[in-house]
């Protein structure tokens, strides 16, 4: 039934869109969510999941308790200015969808049981570093990676150098890139052009097959980034674009190079690559090759988005 993924989220208006291409694509077969702090807390997170299980109807797929705050010992810092104040724009999910979660370390009989698994992390990777500090042996039957953070010789969206997910926790980041030997990592770089616009979603919504996404990326989110970056032309899919690529690799161009953080100081979160033309592969702290996305081909990105979307060919 599809690629099977374990996934790590803060949802959050573009994790939910992520999950619900998912759903709709038919080729990927979530088999378990951690639910993170991060966009909003952890219980709102596993409150907003098991709102979109319900939806879908996919109830069956367990809800793990992630990560509450970051290896820093900070306090989180969440941000209803972007994703409205329960993290799904202007919708409420009921509160009868607080049930417990179950322990987080039932991911590992699931990592136990799948080969060819793959995570997708699309939140602050404070969780994910926990199993590599833990079970680092068990991580590596896990088939690849694919983490949505960082910002590679560009602007930050939290600070001038730093992306949200890398910033919350650079501790853990920096954990995975080091420990994690099959990453591919989605930036913003490619992320930003992930772009959403009015009239794709207004086409979406026509069609009835995903009723949830004109309210999640109208209003909310799309304000928010119309402040941020006048003349933006629609809303970028973040996450989305990141948990399409376990089906559709082709639609990125990849650069291999190890990747460490900045971890304090003014530059905390800052992604680091090794783009100078020529280099040793052992130069760089003996950290793993990651694959880096540094160019997304965007009617490709629009094609695949819009047949899941619509259900119709494009
Ligand atoms: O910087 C964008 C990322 O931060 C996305 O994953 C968003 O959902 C937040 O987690
Ligand atoms: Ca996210």
């Amino acid at each position: 039934m599809g690629q099977k993924v374990l996934f790590f989220g803060d949802v959050g208006i573009d994790d939910t869109i992520a999950l619900l291409y998912a759903y709709l694509s038919g080729e990927i077969d979530v088999i378990g969510i951690v639910a993170c702090y991060g966009n909003v807390s952890k219980e709102q997170t596993a409150i907003n999941v098991r709102y979109l299980l319900e939806e879908v109807g996919r109830t069956d797929i367990p809800v793990m308790g992630g990560a509450e705050k970051p290896m820093t010992g900070e306090v989180p810092v969440f941000y209803p200015d972007v994703h409205g104040p329960d993290g799904l724009g202007p919708i409420t999910p009921p509160s009868n969808h607080s049930a417990p979660l179950e322990n987080f370390f039932e991911v590992i009989p699931l990592i136990d049981k799948y080969d060819d698994l793959v995570i997708v992390n699309v939140g602050r990777l404070t969780s994910l570093a926990t199993l590599f500090l833990l079970y680092s042996e068990k991580m590596e039957r896990i088939n690849t990676f694919y983490v949505m953070g960082g910002a590679f010789n560009v602007p930050g969206n939290v600070t001038p150098s730093a992306e949200a997910n890398f910033h919350a926790d650079p501790v853990a980041a920096n954990i995975v890139m080091r420990y994690a030997k099959n990453v591919k990592l989605f930036p913003l770089n490619v992320t930003q052009s992930a772009i959403v616009t009015p009239g794709m979603i207004d086409y979406i919504d026509s069609k009835g097959k995903s009723k949830l996404l004109k309210p999640l990326l109208d209003y909310y989110y799309f304000e928010f980034y119309k402040k941020k970056v006048p003349g933006l032309e629609g809303p970028p899919v973040h996450d989305a674009v990141t948990i399409m690529a376990v089906i559709h690799p082709e639609m990125f161009t990849f650069y291999k190079t190890p990747v460490a953080l900045e971890i304090s100081g003014e530059a905390r979160g800052l992604s680091i690559g090794d783009f100078r033309q020529s280099f040793e592969q052992d130069e760089f702290d003996g950290r793993p090759i990651q694959d880096v996305a540094v160019n997304l081909d965007y009617f490709n990105f629009y094609r695949n988005f819009m047949r899941v979307m619509t259900g119709e060919p494009f």
